[in-house]
This record gives C-alpha cells, structure tokens and sequence, in this order.
C-alpha cells in the first residue's frame, strides 16, 4: 500500500531551486513512501512466488521512452510495478550463491548513497575509510587471518582478478614490460571468474592447469604436485595457485593446509577463492585450516553475510604487494599527508579510483545484530543443507550427487530409465522453477545433470527445506505424466 502523501510534492517545490535540487519537506515525503513500499515488500515476502511468472512481453513494459519532462510523485508506482517482477529474496531462493539481503544492510546502502562519499582516499572520505578499514579488519580476524589488510570490490570476480594480478606482480611482473610466461593452477572445480582473471591477465587459459578432484570433489594433491614437477621440469615458472574454499558447484573444501604447503615449497602465491564459503570459518573454523596461510582471500559478503549486492572483500597478507601492483598514481590525486591514516589511499592498493561506501551496510548490519547472530546463521545454513541431504536419501526417487561439505546440495531425480535422466532432470528442475514456490539451480557433477539447492540464506526455515523436497517430487511426477 502506497502511504498517501501529506502535501503533493510539486507544492513544496520553489521556482528559485536549481533544476535538479529535491526540498528537505519533497526528500521526507517521498523516502517516507519508498521505505513503505520496501516495509510492504519485507512483510509480504513470504507468501510471493520466489520466481515471478514474469515474461519478456512483461518486461517489455519497462522499455519506456527516455522522458523529457519529469513524472514526480508517480515514479513510485513504477517502484511498485518492479517489484512485481523480481526474483523475491524469500527462504526459498536457493539457487546459485545467493544471499537474502540483510534490510540493516539496505538501510546502509540507502545512507551510503545520501552522503555520497567518493572512498578514494582517507582526505576525500575521511569516516568511510576507517569505517572500511575497521570492517576488513574485523573481517580478517573473524574468519582466522588477524592482521590481513584488504579492500571491497563488487564481487568475488573483481577479488580474484584482484589477487591474480598480485600474484603475477609478484611472481612474473608485467606492470611495466608486458606479461611474461608463468602456470597458474587450480582445480577443475575452480569458479568461472579464475580463467577469466587469467585470461584478462595476458597469462593466458593455456597457462591455467585444472587438476582433477578426487571423490570428494577435492583438487588431487598428488596429480597437483606431479602437475608442478612437470612444469618446472619444462622450464614453466609458476605464478600462483588458487584453493577454493567452498567451490560454486559442491562446496567442496580444497585441503587448504597441504596447498599452502605446497606454494610454499614451490614458491606460488597462495590465493584461496572463498567467494561462497569463506565466511562459514564464522560457524566451523575447523574446515578451514590453513586458510590463514595464503597471501590472499577473497569473500563475499553479499553472498555468505547475507548483505544486499554487492559488497565483496579481498584480504591480503602483505600491503607492499598491492600496492606494488596497483599503485600508478597521477599528479592530480597527489597526497599530502605522510600520516598513515590521513594519507591512505584505497586507489593504491585496488583497481577502482571512484568507489562507493560499500562497508558501511556491512558495519551497521554487524553492530546491529552482533557477530554472534551472523555465526548462529550460518550455523543455522549449514544444518538446513545436512537435513535437506538427509530427506533427499531418506527419499528413494532422489539420489545425492556429491557429498555435502558447506551448504550446496546437489541432487537428482533417479527414478527413470539410466539414459534419459539427464534429460529428465532438466525438465524437472524447468519445472520447478516455472511453478516458482522455490527457486533451484543446476547441477552438473561428473557429466551428470540434476538440481541444486544452495543455503546461504538468513530467511530458510527448517519448512522451506522440507518444500524443496516436495516441490522437486510433485515437478518429477508433473514430467513423467508428460512423458509418459
Ligand atoms: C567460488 C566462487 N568464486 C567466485 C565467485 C564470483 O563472485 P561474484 O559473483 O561476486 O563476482 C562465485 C560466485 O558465485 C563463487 O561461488
């Protein structure tokens, strides 16, 4: 229900104020309906589709003519019209990694975007760099690497390009001479976002080495170090290798202590990919070891931390290397300060010059609800994914994909002839998603295509668990009447 507005806001608005300029009495106004639009949408969530029925032709209505003359008060209902055409956050949106979206965290977004601080540098942004540079530190220390300094970027994309271009700076530097030959290794597990970065990088995808994984979905240590000795024996410098620590499809935890071991002896830059699960060391630091070990760590919060996108962190061990690799400073962002904190500038030590006050939701969000609160949820993910993988093996149809290490799910319908099950799951998962009561992605484990639901989701009750089951039972029973 849209609230009603006290006085029209083209009353409020003076003949003398420049063209763009919204009155303080115009602002209330109108941030008084939006946040009862955003309080309607929150307190409705539950009984919404989590996939809207939402077509092109549906869409299509957003493709309005660019307008010359301004519409005022009734932009909001094109608010109210969005919302009916979103992928809703509910406890049941399970696909992918997705977080839900803490309202603290949006109310820092909408503050964030208010003061409209440029965090370039601490003279340009004074409150938001401490901020940000408190919350990393709290970040590092929250997940067992006490002392990394970092950054936020918008995604774990961005971190790992990141901490690849560290790496190479480090280990093959190319910032003045172009790139030089290195092997970058991972697993076959690895996200999309390592051979992109590499590729980007000049190092190239031919210079990337998938290890295979073992029957835990683990890269293989000893094809890895063989994989290593091949290379040096070949006169391939190695620049870095990457241990997922949650990895997009299974959640499979890399043995992050041997890796460690292992760049060590072979003088690699230890990047560990903890986009998805790095924040679960919160809830079960005894999956983790060795994490604190690597050079860097890349995490997002807008996934496992449950804030609105983005908001994404890269950690690293050792300053001095990001800033030998992004440090490029022209005359007119000189600075004047020696003071380490007055004279911190973020754009030595990142990519991104103009930057938003990304930490700022994450620093309410954690005051507001404690860090306790944010451990008890994931705690509280990680137990929805085992009952979930205990329903699917209590339930003789379905069949596990691959073991539950974080709070991936990946499963299948089996109950069909061997050859067409693929098939069949696909049809199911479509299937699922049309109805829309809950929202599921892909699985492809070893070649063999099901469903997968994953839990990083501060909204999922015990009850959207059990109706994952029932929605991919009633879809499978939906297909095979088809089919029959
Ligand atoms: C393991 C892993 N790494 C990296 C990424 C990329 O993160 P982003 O989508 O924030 O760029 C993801 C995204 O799901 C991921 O799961």
């Amino acid at each position: 229900m849209l609230v009603p507005l006290s006085r029209s806001v083209a009353s409020v608005r003076l003949d003398s104020m420049p063209p763009l300029q919204v009155s303080a009495d115009e602002f209330r106004s109108l941030a008084e309906r939006v946040s009862a639009l955003a309080t309607d949408f929150l307190a409705g969530l539950d009984d919404r589709l989590t996939v809207s029925a939402t077509s092109a032709i549906d869409t299509a209505a957003f493709d309005l003519p660019l307008p010359e003359k301004g519409i005022g008060e009734a932009i909001l209902r094109d608010l109210e019209a969005i919302a009916e055409h979103v992928r809703a956050p509910t406890g049941r949106r399970l696909p992918y990694v997705l977080g839900s979206g803490d309202p603290i965290g949006a109310l820092g977004d909408l503050y964030a975007s208010v003061l409209n601080q440029n965090v370039t540098a601490w003279r340009s942004a004074p409150a938001a760099v401490a901020i940000e540079r408190s919350v990393l530190g709290w970040l590092a220390g929250a997940i067992g690497c006490s002392g990394f300094a970092g950054t936020f970027t918008s995604g774990g994309s961005l971190g790992n390009l990141m901490a690849l271009a560290m790496a190479r700076e480090s280990r093959a530097p190319a910032n003045e001479d172009g790139a030089q030959p290195g092997v970058v290794y991972a697993s076959e597990e690895v996200h999309m976002s390592i051979p992109k970065a590499v590729a980007l990088l000049g190092i190239g995808r031919a210079n990337l080495r998938l290890i295979a994984v073992d029957h835990h979905m683990r890269i293989d240590v000893p094809a890895l170090e063989a994989m290593i000795t091949r290379d040096r024996e070949a006169g391939l410098p190695g620049i870095a290798l990457v241990g997922s620590a949650g990895t997009i499809m299974t959640g499979a935890i890399d043995p992050l202590a041997d890796l460690a071991d292992i760049a060590r002896r072979h003088d690699l830059w230890f990047h560990v990919d903890g986009a998805y699960g790095a924040a679960a060391a919160l809830a079960a630091p005894e999956k983790f070891i060795g994490m604190s070990e690597a050079d860097s760590v890349s995490l997002d919060a807008h996934k496992w931390l449950y804030q609105p996108l983005d908001c994404s962190v890269l950690l690293y061990r050792d300053a001095d290397a990001a800033r030998r690799t992004f440090a490029y400073s022209a005359e007119y962002v000189k600075t004047t300060s020696d003071d380490p904190i007055e004279g911190f500038a973020f754009f030595n030590q990142t990519i991104e010059l103009s930057r938003r006050f990304r930490a700022l939701k994450l620093w309410l969000s954690i005051r507001y609800h404690g860090l306790a609160a944010f451990r008890a949820a994931i705690a509280e993910n990680l137990a929805q994914a085992n009952s979930l993988a205990e329903l699917i093996e209590e339930t003789s149809s379905l069949e596990l994909l691959a073991p539950v290490e974080l709070s991936a799910v990946c499963f299948r319908w089996s109950d069909g002839d061997a050859d067409t099950l693929n098939e069949l799951n696909d049809a199911v998962l479509r299937d699922v998603n049309q109805a829309g009561r809950v929202w599921l992605s892909n699985a492809s484990v070893r070649g063999t295509a099901g469903l997968r639901a994953c839990i990083t989701n501060h909204r999922t009750t015990e009850q959207d668990v059990r109706r994952v089951v029932d929605e991919v039972l009633s879809a499978a029973s939906r297909v095979t009447a088809r089919t029959l």
